[in-house]
């Protein structure tokens, strides 16, 4: 088997970091805060981080508009205190991915200053300038253009008019933003998770869109039409590619795209030969009904869908989306981690999923998320999954020593101190299955095989020529006693029953998840008897 680079086998674990810890008591977790935790995110077992903007930013999206790509905002801390968390985190083996986002700026950001100031400005082309507006809309709601009173046109924005999209199709801003890349890249960064990397490129002929005949109120407003040309175009690949060019001119780094597509789209951006992201998010666990014939299928189609050479990859959680266990259920959270440990490829994981952590309802005055605030009452707001992370069970929760920036939540029971010790707990689960996973490649790169659903159990297999492991799943709360080749357990989400052998069927528990090594590998079953177990 070929050797497997770092993105390959490791776990990338995602740090918001306004909240995961805060080191000088202004209630924002900062970069100082991260290094204090190192210690423990090596304990969990995961092999990077990825870290949200920490670039100097007004905070109208929260960094996601950028005034300087090459700098820190001092709300997270400074230069020197990033050199010194990247050298840390390098030190003890971690690898650290930065967040690119490439699409907009902030509109503070210098380039836009001098881009707005006048239609002869060298930077006018920088921006999507127009003297009418098309139908085109924004993300955030409401029309996607901002009429500019100085010099008298119209800019693109697809989120907060804050955030003015920028024109790639001029090179002098490939050219400045690829700079950008290997300024980080030359300080050490292993790689970017790049920002709605599928909408990075516009129609030239700004099109207007589609009505949606799909729209139902209470979506989303800009789901009234049908991102047709906005999103997704043809240009865009040759711009990964470049992007993806610039990062391999650095060894060992890995390219990332946040892409929302169907599963055909969204593999076109491994791009042609593979040379585009390395990893296009794969976030289809994210949005699937939770049931077993529902899971089944998403991985059914993921994995028929894969180019032949790319590398799968599986996210359970981010910052834009609801909890997983306020998703699936607290019973069913062990399930879901321990489905995403038993996938190939390479994993995703959310901040405080290893706790458990569920959406922390927001009281209106406490608000945040201009998603929110632009389209209040619609459950677009993404504050409840950007909770501070609970450390400890005091009232701040060892997260700060100040105000919280958005509130913490109930957190007696749920936090890192009082799960540690405890030898049942979400905490332990997540450190086991993490571990089993680093002891056996054969859960990250075997075969994929014998995809079923019986009952309410989803059970697959992994495989290569040292092991066989089926994984089953109980996506029900009745007990289910399933029919099982010879075994071995390797883990149960109940966190016990490691060790027990299994001979012809097992009664699994209500939301109980199983990993079992089973005795015989695929070339020592006689002819004729394969998949007698599973199918
Ligand atoms: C991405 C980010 C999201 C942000 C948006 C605009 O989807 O994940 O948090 O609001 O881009 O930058
Ligand atoms: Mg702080």
């Amino acid at each position: 088997m070929q050797e497997l680079t770092w993105w390959q086998h490791g776990i990338i674990y995602e740090i918001y970091p306004r909240s995961f810890q805060d080191s000088d008591g202004d209630g924002i977790g900062d970069l100082n805060g991260i290094l204090q935790r190192l210690d423990y995110l090596v304990q969990l077992g995961i092999n990077a981080i990825w870290i949200s903007p920490i670039y100097p930013s007004p905070m109208a999206d929260f960094g996601y508009d950028v005034a300087d790509y090459c700098g820190i905002d001092p709300i997270f801390g400074t230069m020197e205190d990033f050199d010194r968390l990247l050298a840390e985190a390098h030190r003890r083996g971690l690898k650290m991915i930065l967040d690119f986002v490439p699409n907009h700026t902030s509109n503070q950001h210098p380039w836009f200053l001098e881009s707005r100031s006048s239609r002869e400005n060298p930077k006018r082309d920088w921006y999507l300038w127009r003297d009418k507006p098309n139908n085109w809309l924004s993300n955030f709601g409401g029309s996607g253009w901002e009429w500019d009173e100085t010099t008298g046109q119209y800019y693109y924005h697809s989120f907060l008019k804050q955030q003015p999209d920028l024109n790639w199709r001029n090179p002098a801003v490939q050219a400045a933003m690829f700079d950008v890349l290997r300024f980080w890249l030359r300080r050490g960064v292993d790689g970017f998770r790049v920002d709605v990397m599928w909408l990075m490129i516009k129609d030239d002929q700004f099109r207007d869109n589609p009505p949606n005949p799909g729209y139902r109120l209470g979506q989303p407003s800009s789901h009234r039409l049908l991102p047709m040309y906005n999103s997704d175009r043809p240009e865009v690949h040759d711009l990964v590619a470049r992007m993806r060019a610039v990062v391999d001119e650095f060894p060992q780094r890995v390219l990332i795209g946040e892409i929302y597509l169907p599963v055909e789209q969204l593999m076109s951006y491994y791009g042609r030969d593979l040379k585009g992201a390395n990893l296009p998010f794969n976030f289809h666990l994210l949005q699937c009904a939770w049931t077993a014939e529902a899971v089944k299928q998403v991985i059914s189609d993921y994995h028929t869908a894969l180019p032949k050479g790319a590398w799968p990859n599986w996210v359970l959680g981010n910052h834009d989306n609801a909890r997983i266990a306020t998703r699936v259920g607290t019973s069913q959270a062990p399930v879901a981690a321990m489905l995403l440990f038993t996938l190939p490829g390479t994993l995703t994981m959310y901040y405080g999923e290893e706790i458990g952590m569920t959406n922390v309802p927001i009281p209106p005055e406490r608000v945040q998320d201009p998603a929110e605030k632009n389209e209040p009452g619609l459950g677009l707001g993404r504050d409840p999954e950007r909770t501070p992370m609970p450390w400890n069970g005091t009232p701040s929760a060892g997260f700060t020593t100040g105000r919280p920036w958005l509130p913490i939540g109930d957190h007696e029971a749920i936090n890192v101190a009082a799960l540690e010790h405890d030898p049942a707990s979400m905490l332990q689960l997540y450190r086991n299955l993490i571990n089993l996973r680093r002891s056996n490649l054969t859960l990250v790169s075997g075969a994929l095989q014998s995809v079923t659903v019986e009952k309410n159990v989803l059970s697959y297999q992994r495989i290569d020529d040292k092991q066989r492991i089926v994984v089953l799943l109980n996506i029900g709360s009745a007990p289910e006693t399933m029919t099982v080749e010879r075994g071995t357990v390797l883990a149960s989400t109940y966190l016990d029953r490691v060790g027990q052998e299994v001979i012809g069927s097992i009664d699994m528990r209500a939301s109980e998840g199983l990993i079992i090594c089973l005795k015989t590998l695929i070339r020592d079953v006689p002819p004729g008897s394969e998949g007698a177990d599973m199918s």
